[in-house]
Protein backbone atom coordinates (compact mmCIF):
# COMPACT_ATOMS: atom_id res chain seq x y z
CA UNK A 1 0.00 0.00 0.00
CA UNK A 2 1.25 3.71 -0.74
CA UNK A 3 0.97 6.51 1.14
CA UNK A 4 -1.18 8.04 -2.14
CA UNK A 5 -3.91 5.48 -0.74
CA UNK A 6 -4.47 7.58 2.40
CA UNK A 7 -7.07 10.48 1.95
CA UNK A 8 -9.37 9.80 4.87
CA UNK A 9 -8.71 9.66 8.36
CA UNK A 10 -10.83 8.44 10.94
CA UNK A 11 -10.29 10.03 14.72
CA UNK A 12 -11.86 8.33 17.29
CA UNK A 13 -12.46 10.55 20.12
CA UNK A 14 -13.06 14.56 20.53
CA UNK A 15 -11.20 15.17 23.15
CA UNK A 16 -7.91 16.73 23.97
CA UNK A 17 -5.81 14.57 21.54
CA UNK A 18 -8.62 13.78 18.65
CA UNK A 19 -9.33 18.01 18.25
CA UNK A 20 -5.41 18.59 18.06
CA UNK A 21 -4.72 15.53 15.74
CA UNK A 22 -8.35 16.38 13.34
CA UNK A 23 -6.89 19.52 12.78
CA UNK A 24 -3.12 19.04 11.81
CA UNK A 25 -4.23 16.25 9.54
CA UNK A 26 -6.98 18.35 7.83
CA UNK A 27 -4.44 21.62 7.77
CA UNK A 28 -2.29 18.74 5.96
CA UNK A 29 -4.71 18.00 3.24
CA UNK A 30 -7.04 15.25 4.45
CA UNK A 31 -9.97 14.75 4.95
CA UNK A 32 -10.97 13.84 8.42
CA UNK A 33 -13.75 12.49 9.96
CA UNK A 34 -14.24 12.44 13.68
CA UNK A 35 -16.25 9.68 15.85
CA UNK A 36 -17.45 10.23 19.03
CA UNK A 37 -20.20 9.09 21.16
CA UNK A 38 -22.09 11.85 21.36
CA UNK A 39 -23.45 14.76 19.31
CA UNK A 40 -22.94 17.39 21.60
CA UNK A 41 -19.15 15.93 22.77
CA UNK A 42 -18.66 16.27 18.53
CA UNK A 43 -20.01 20.13 18.83
CA UNK A 44 -18.02 20.76 21.59
CA UNK A 45 -14.91 19.49 20.42
CA UNK A 46 -15.86 21.01 16.53
CA UNK A 47 -16.03 24.35 19.07
CA UNK A 48 -12.00 23.68 20.40
CA UNK A 49 -10.92 22.81 16.87
CA UNK A 50 -12.29 26.13 15.66
CA UNK A 51 -10.63 27.99 18.32
CA UNK A 52 -7.60 26.45 17.86
CA UNK A 53 -7.50 27.24 14.32
CA UNK A 54 -8.04 30.92 15.13
CA UNK A 55 -5.21 30.76 17.79
CA UNK A 56 -2.71 29.61 14.75
CA UNK A 57 -3.82 32.23 13.29
CA UNK A 58 -3.81 34.84 15.24
CA UNK A 59 0.07 33.51 15.60
CA UNK A 60 0.49 33.97 11.71
CA UNK A 61 0.64 29.64 12.11
CA UNK A 62 -1.54 29.58 9.10
CA UNK A 63 -3.73 31.73 7.07
CA UNK A 64 -7.20 32.38 7.59
CA UNK A 65 -7.54 30.77 4.27
CA UNK A 66 -5.94 27.91 5.42
CA UNK A 67 -7.98 27.14 8.51
CA UNK A 68 -10.95 27.78 6.62
CA UNK A 69 -9.95 24.91 3.64
CA UNK A 70 -8.99 23.48 7.04
CA UNK A 71 -12.45 23.06 8.99
CA UNK A 72 -14.09 22.35 5.83
CA UNK A 73 -12.72 19.38 5.71
CA UNK A 74 -13.40 18.10 9.11
CA UNK A 75 -16.72 15.93 9.39
CA UNK A 76 -18.30 14.85 12.55
CA UNK A 77 -20.33 11.59 13.46
CA UNK A 78 -21.60 9.66 16.25
CA UNK A 79 -22.74 6.97 14.02
CA UNK A 80 -20.01 4.64 13.76
CA UNK A 81 -20.47 2.84 10.40
CA UNK A 82 -20.78 6.41 9.08
CA UNK A 83 -17.76 7.84 10.35
CA UNK A 84 -15.48 4.74 9.58
CA UNK A 85 -16.83 3.78 6.12
CA UNK A 86 -14.19 5.53 4.30
CA UNK A 87 -11.66 5.69 6.43
CA UNK A 88 -8.08 4.73 4.98
CA UNK A 89 -6.55 5.46 8.38
CA UNK A 90 -7.56 5.44 12.17
CA UNK A 91 -6.20 7.73 14.60
CA UNK A 92 -7.46 6.45 18.04
CA UNK A 93 -7.88 8.88 20.55
CA UNK A 94 -10.47 7.07 23.34
CA UNK A 95 -9.46 6.79 27.11
CA UNK A 96 -6.39 5.36 28.07
CA UNK A 97 -8.43 1.83 28.78
CA UNK A 98 -7.25 -1.10 27.11
CA UNK A 99 -10.56 -2.16 27.14
CA UNK A 100 -12.57 1.26 25.91
CA UNK A 101 -9.58 0.77 23.10
CA UNK A 102 -10.04 -2.57 22.20
CA UNK A 103 -13.88 -3.05 21.66
CA UNK A 104 -13.41 0.47 19.80
CA UNK A 105 -11.40 -0.86 17.66
CA UNK A 106 -13.17 -4.29 16.78
CA UNK A 107 -16.27 -2.61 16.32
CA UNK A 108 -14.34 -0.20 13.58
CA UNK A 109 -13.18 -3.33 12.03
CA UNK A 110 -16.81 -4.38 11.27
CA UNK A 111 -17.51 -1.31 9.60
CA UNK A 112 -14.04 -0.19 7.54
CA UNK A 113 -12.20 -1.18 4.75
CA UNK A 114 -9.92 -3.79 4.86
CA UNK A 115 -7.18 -1.88 3.91
CA UNK A 116 -7.95 0.53 6.75
CA UNK A 117 -4.38 1.22 8.38
CA UNK A 118 -4.91 0.95 12.65
CA UNK A 119 -3.11 3.61 14.83
CA UNK A 120 -3.52 4.45 18.19
CA UNK A 121 -2.42 7.32 20.50
CA UNK A 122 -1.93 5.79 23.57
CA UNK A 123 0.11 7.50 26.20
CA UNK A 124 1.19 4.52 28.50
CA UNK A 125 -0.14 1.12 27.15
CA UNK A 126 1.02 -1.21 24.63
CA UNK A 127 -0.55 -1.81 21.02
CA UNK A 128 -0.55 -5.73 21.51
CA UNK A 129 -2.69 -5.39 24.37
CA UNK A 130 -5.47 -5.46 22.31
CA UNK A 131 -3.96 -6.16 18.54
CA UNK A 132 -6.23 -9.36 18.10
CA UNK A 133 -9.06 -7.50 19.08
CA UNK A 134 -8.72 -5.42 15.78
CA UNK A 135 -9.42 -8.45 13.74
CA UNK A 136 -6.28 -6.95 11.85
CA UNK A 137 -3.05 -7.05 13.95
CA UNK A 138 -0.43 -6.61 11.30
CA UNK A 139 -2.38 -3.32 10.19
CA UNK A 140 -2.23 -2.59 13.60
CA UNK A 141 0.68 0.37 14.99
CA UNK A 142 1.29 3.30 17.80
CA UNK A 143 1.06 6.59 16.25
CA UNK A 144 1.55 8.25 19.51
CA UNK A 145 1.51 12.44 19.50
CA UNK A 146 2.97 14.98 21.98
CA UNK A 147 0.88 18.42 22.62
CA UNK A 148 0.44 19.18 18.71
CA UNK A 149 1.15 23.02 19.66
CA UNK A 150 4.53 22.54 21.01
CA UNK A 151 6.47 19.18 19.84
CA UNK A 152 6.85 17.79 16.39
CA UNK A 153 8.06 14.89 17.41
CA UNK A 154 5.94 11.55 17.02
CA UNK A 155 6.32 8.13 18.23
CA UNK A 156 5.69 5.09 15.54
CA UNK A 157 5.68 1.67 17.42
CA UNK A 158 4.88 -1.29 16.00
CA UNK A 159 3.59 -4.39 18.39
CA UNK A 160 5.37 -8.02 17.50
CA UNK A 161 2.30 -8.35 14.80
CA UNK A 162 2.57 -5.28 12.84
CA UNK A 163 3.64 -5.65 9.30
CA UNK A 164 6.99 -3.99 7.95
CA UNK A 165 4.80 -2.46 5.50
CA UNK A 166 2.46 -1.02 8.16
CA UNK A 167 5.40 0.75 9.72
CA UNK A 168 6.41 2.26 7.32
CA UNK A 169 3.22 3.78 5.71
CA UNK A 170 2.52 5.12 9.32
CA UNK A 171 6.02 6.32 9.53
CA UNK A 172 5.60 8.25 5.64
CA UNK A 173 1.71 9.84 6.84
CA UNK A 174 3.31 11.31 10.15
CA UNK A 175 6.54 12.96 7.73
CA UNK A 176 3.74 13.68 5.49
CA UNK A 177 2.20 15.68 8.78
CA UNK A 178 5.60 17.86 8.70
CA UNK A 179 5.96 15.96 12.23
CA UNK A 180 9.41 14.34 12.91
CA UNK A 181 8.67 10.50 14.06
CA UNK A 182 10.26 8.41 16.23
CA UNK A 183 10.43 4.69 15.14
CA UNK A 184 11.12 2.21 18.01
CA UNK A 185 12.27 -1.11 16.64
CA UNK A 186 10.05 -2.86 19.71
CA UNK A 187 7.30 -2.52 22.07
CA UNK A 188 7.89 -0.42 25.45
CA UNK A 189 5.35 1.41 27.57
CA UNK A 190 5.61 5.03 27.32
CA UNK A 191 7.37 5.03 24.34
CA UNK A 192 10.92 6.81 24.64
CA UNK A 193 9.67 10.44 25.85
CA UNK A 194 6.96 9.07 27.89
CA UNK A 195 8.81 6.92 29.52
CA UNK A 196 11.05 9.08 31.28
CA UNK A 197 7.90 11.84 31.30
CA UNK A 198 6.19 9.62 33.71
CA UNK A 199 9.17 8.84 36.21
CA UNK A 200 9.24 12.37 36.31
CA UNK A 201 5.93 13.05 36.92
CA UNK A 202 5.76 10.15 39.45
CA UNK A 203 8.51 11.83 41.38
CA UNK A 204 7.10 15.31 41.41
CA UNK A 205 3.50 13.57 42.49
CA UNK A 206 4.63 11.36 45.40
CA UNK A 207 6.89 14.85 46.75
CA UNK A 208 3.12 16.70 46.76
CA UNK A 209 1.16 13.56 48.01
CA UNK A 210 3.73 13.03 50.96
CA UNK A 211 3.48 17.29 51.61
CA UNK A 212 6.85 17.79 50.79
CA UNK A 213 6.27 20.76 49.59
CA UNK A 214 3.12 22.84 48.03
CA UNK A 215 2.79 21.92 44.13
CA UNK A 216 3.88 25.42 43.03
CA UNK A 217 7.37 25.33 45.15
CA UNK A 218 7.75 22.02 43.36
CA UNK A 219 7.31 23.36 39.88
CA UNK A 220 9.13 26.52 40.70
CA UNK A 221 12.30 24.45 41.65
CA UNK A 222 12.02 22.47 38.49
CA UNK A 223 11.52 25.38 36.09
CA UNK A 224 14.19 27.88 37.94
CA UNK A 225 17.16 24.96 37.70
CA UNK A 226 16.29 23.91 34.42
CA UNK A 227 14.87 27.46 32.94
CA UNK A 228 11.82 25.54 31.30
CA UNK A 229 8.56 27.65 31.46
CA UNK A 230 6.65 24.70 33.05
CA UNK A 231 7.00 22.24 35.42
CA UNK A 232 5.46 18.84 36.45
CA UNK A 233 1.68 19.90 37.53
CA UNK A 234 1.67 22.88 34.55
CA UNK A 235 2.17 19.95 32.35
CA UNK A 236 -0.41 17.59 34.58
CA UNK A 237 -2.88 20.47 33.94
CA UNK A 238 -2.00 20.34 30.15
CA UNK A 239 -2.01 16.71 30.04
CA UNK A 240 -5.40 16.77 31.81
CA UNK A 241 -5.52 15.66 35.46
CA UNK A 242 -8.14 13.22 34.44
CA UNK A 243 -5.24 11.57 31.64
CA UNK A 244 -2.72 11.51 34.12
CA UNK A 245 -4.96 9.75 36.98
CA UNK A 246 -5.70 7.21 34.52
CA UNK A 247 -2.03 6.36 33.77
CA UNK A 248 -1.01 6.78 37.38
CA UNK A 249 -3.82 4.39 38.52
CA UNK A 250 -3.91 1.89 35.93
CA UNK A 251 0.10 1.29 36.65
CA UNK A 252 -0.16 1.34 40.46
CA UNK A 253 -3.12 -1.36 40.38
CA UNK A 254 -0.59 -3.51 37.58
CA UNK A 255 2.04 -3.26 39.66
CA UNK A 256 0.76 -3.03 43.04
CA UNK A 257 2.89 0.02 44.05
CA UNK A 258 1.65 2.11 47.34
CA UNK A 259 3.33 5.30 46.36
CA UNK A 260 1.83 4.78 43.28
CA UNK A 261 -1.71 4.39 44.86
CA UNK A 262 -0.61 7.67 46.87
CA UNK A 263 0.11 9.22 43.82
CA UNK A 264 -3.26 8.08 42.02
CA UNK A 265 -5.51 9.65 45.19
CA UNK A 266 -3.40 12.59 45.65
CA UNK A 267 -4.60 13.41 41.28
CA UNK A 268 -7.95 12.15 42.00
CA UNK A 269 -9.16 14.79 44.89
CA UNK A 270 -8.64 17.28 42.03
CA UNK A 271 -10.54 15.06 39.38
CA UNK A 272 -13.52 14.90 42.09
CA UNK A 273 -13.80 18.97 42.40
CA UNK A 274 -14.00 18.83 38.15
CA UNK A 275 -10.52 20.15 38.19
CA UNK A 276 -9.39 18.50 35.06
CA UNK A 277 -6.94 21.02 33.98
CA UNK A 278 -6.48 23.10 31.05
CA UNK A 279 -9.88 22.06 29.04
CA UNK A 280 -11.64 23.19 32.51
CA UNK A 281 -9.87 26.40 33.10
CA UNK A 282 -8.72 24.92 36.19
CA UNK A 283 -6.67 21.89 37.31
CA UNK A 284 -3.41 22.59 39.43
CA UNK A 285 -3.63 26.33 38.54
CA UNK A 286 -6.54 28.30 36.89
CA UNK A 287 -6.56 29.18 33.12
CA UNK A 288 -5.89 31.38 30.82
CA UNK A 289 -3.33 32.81 33.10
CA UNK A 290 -2.08 30.57 35.33
CA UNK A 291 0.25 31.62 38.32
CA UNK A 292 3.53 29.56 36.57
CA UNK A 293 3.64 31.81 33.53
CA UNK A 294 3.15 35.26 35.49
CA UNK A 295 7.14 36.84 35.38
CA UNK A 296 6.56 37.25 38.80
CA UNK A 297 6.35 33.08 39.68
CA UNK A 298 10.23 32.83 39.06
CA UNK A 299 11.33 36.51 40.65
CA UNK A 300 13.11 36.21 43.94
CA UNK A 301 10.57 36.73 46.84
CA UNK A 302 11.40 39.78 47.96
CA UNK A 303 10.66 41.08 44.43
CA UNK A 304 7.63 39.24 44.64
N1 LIG B 1 -3.84 14.55 26.63
C1 LIG B 1 -2.60 14.38 26.18
O1 LIG B 1 -1.72 15.25 26.36
C2 LIG B 1 -2.25 13.14 25.40
C3 LIG B 1 -1.10 13.13 24.61
C4 LIG B 1 -0.81 12.00 23.83
C5 LIG B 1 -1.64 10.89 23.88
N2 LIG B 1 -2.75 10.92 24.68
C6 LIG B 1 -3.61 9.73 24.68
O2 LIG B 1 -4.69 9.99 23.79
C7 LIG B 1 -5.85 9.29 24.26
C8 LIG B 1 -6.97 10.28 24.50
O3 LIG B 1 -6.55 11.24 25.45
P1 LIG B 1 -7.27 12.66 25.53
O4 LIG B 1 -6.44 13.47 26.47
O5 LIG B 1 -7.58 13.17 24.18
O6 LIG B 1 -8.63 12.23 26.28
P2 LIG B 1 -9.99 13.07 26.45
O7 LIG B 1 -10.61 12.57 27.69
O8 LIG B 1 -9.73 14.53 26.29
O9 LIG B 1 -10.86 12.60 25.17
C9 LIG B 1 -11.32 11.28 25.01
C10 LIG B 1 -12.54 11.30 24.13
O10 LIG B 1 -12.90 9.96 23.81
C11 LIG B 1 -14.31 9.90 23.82
N3 LIG B 1 -14.73 8.50 23.99
C12 LIG B 1 -14.88 7.76 25.11
N4 LIG B 1 -15.25 6.50 24.80
C13 LIG B 1 -15.35 6.46 23.45
C14 LIG B 1 -15.71 5.45 22.52
N5 LIG B 1 -16.02 4.22 22.92
N6 LIG B 1 -15.74 5.76 21.21
C15 LIG B 1 -15.40 7.01 20.77
N7 LIG B 1 -15.05 8.01 21.60
C16 LIG B 1 -15.03 7.73 22.92
C17 LIG B 1 -14.74 10.78 24.96
O11 LIG B 1 -16.10 11.17 24.83
C18 LIG B 1 -13.76 11.95 24.78
O12 LIG B 1 -14.29 12.94 23.92
C19 LIG B 1 -5.42 8.53 25.53
O13 LIG B 1 -5.05 7.23 25.18
C20 LIG B 1 -4.22 9.33 26.01
O14 LIG B 1 -3.35 8.54 26.78
C21 LIG B 1 -3.09 12.02 25.43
Amino acid sequence: MKLARIKTILIAGAGTMGQQTALLCALNDYDVVIYDISDEILAGGMERIRKNASRMTGFDLCTQEAADKALSRISTFSDLATAAGNADLVIESVPEDPAIKGRLFHDINDCCNPHTIFTTNTSSLVPSMFAEETGRPEKLCALHFHDVALSKIVDVMPHPGTSTETVEIVRQFAEDLGQIPIVLTRENNGYIFNNMLMSFLGSALSLAAKEVAPIEEIDRSWMGVMHTPVGPFGIMDSIGIDTSWKVTDYWARQRDDPQAKANAAFLKTYMDKGRLGIKTGQGFYTYPDPAFARPDFMAPQKNR
